[in-house]
């Protein structure tokens, strides 16, 4: 039996404007899911046969790309809760890779986290590396298109090129709040695509959103927690714009308002999570809870991927 595990992540700065190439960071959390895997007489998920209606697409990329000797029985458990824009489909398939390699084909962190982009971009359509790079490298990884000090390793897709560097993680607290309501990514993405192409203003807004992301990662590398939370503000307004709000997620934002520095939502958006940032964590949970949202506790987490067996 071997067996890998990855943890989940939020977006801070930048999601879909990443997708475009612009700058975007992201933070690794100490939620984590687990895949092991056993020899079998067929192959199956969690119990059921590959295929079958309600596996993750992720996990089944991974065993076509793959392909491995023999049948396999793979077993995924998951504090990462599927669906909230934390990550639990980057986890699912870097976590899945690892577990998988027995060759050591992808020991290396770089060749695992190109892997698992590939694994998303198949079953997605359009991805960015941001996710799949954080949750194998952990810390905090900030993806631009220029290198910039830091530097881990670069993707390049097209005339595309994503710079990945590592950050590190700061002193400060994150509250999530799911509002219940899971969208798949690849429509979203691909609906920022189609308005992109057809609306300036869109165009601006990515353009924008990849500035501040730059000076969001600055403020928080000098703990300047006020200017990050506006900056979180307006990233969330200029998500909207994009057209991957809820009004949800507006209604947890405006719950989380008196107790946050700021706030926006995190990860494809269309429902999904908001993350705050926020000097009364308790209070802010509170708050998420009070206005229908299910208050995820978040802590920072150095660790990517780790190897099991
Ligand atoms: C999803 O967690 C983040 C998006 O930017 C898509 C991606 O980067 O692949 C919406």
């Amino acid at each position: 039996m071997s067996g890998a595990s990855a943890p989940g992540k939020f977006i801070l700065f930048g999601e879909h404007a990443v997708v475009f190439g612009k700058p975007a960071f992201a933070l690794a959390i100490d939620r984590r899911l687990t895949v092991t895997v056993a020899e079998a007489e067929r192959t199956e998920l969690n119990g059921k046969p590959f295929g079958a209606a309600g596996n993750s697409p992720y996990v089944e990329e991974c065993l076509r790309r793959v392909e491995p000797q023999g049948h396999l029985r793979l077993e995924t458990r998951s504090t990462i809760p599927a669906g909230s824009g934390l990550g639990s489909s980057a986890a699912a398939a870097i976590a899945t890779l690892a577990a998988l390699d027995r060759q050591g084909r992808l020991r290396e962190e770089d060749d695992l986290a190109r892997a698992g982009f590939e694994v998303e971009l198949a079953v997605q359509g359009r991805a960015s590396p941001l996710d799949t790079s954080t949750v194998t490298h952990g810390s905090g990884i900030l993806v631009s298109p220029e290198r910039l000090s830091g530097h881990l390793w670069e993707v390049r897709r097209g005339e595309k090129v994503w710079n990945l560097h590592h950050r590190s993680i700061p002193e400060a607290d994150f509250v999530v709040g799911f509002t219940g309501i899971s969208a798949a990514t690849g429509p979203l993405v691909a609906m920022v695509h189609e308005r992109a192409a057809r609306e300036p203003k869109v165009r601006e807004a990515i353009e924008e959103i990849g500035e501040l992301t730059l000076a969001g990662v600055d403020a928080l590398q000098h703990e300047r927690f006020e200017e990050v939370g506006e900056l979180m503000e307006r990233n969330h307004a200029l998500l909207t714009l994009l057209g991957v709000g809820h009004e949800r997620l507006d209604a947890l934002l405006r719950a989380v308002k008196p107790y946050a520095l700021g706030a926006k939502l995190t990860g494809a958006g269309g429902g999904g999570s908001i993350v705050a940032l926020t000097e009364k964590p308790d209070k802010a949970a509170e708050a998420i809870r009070a206005a229908g949202g299910t208050p995820i506790p978040v802590r920072l987490s150095r660790e990517g991927v780790r190897r099991h067996g």
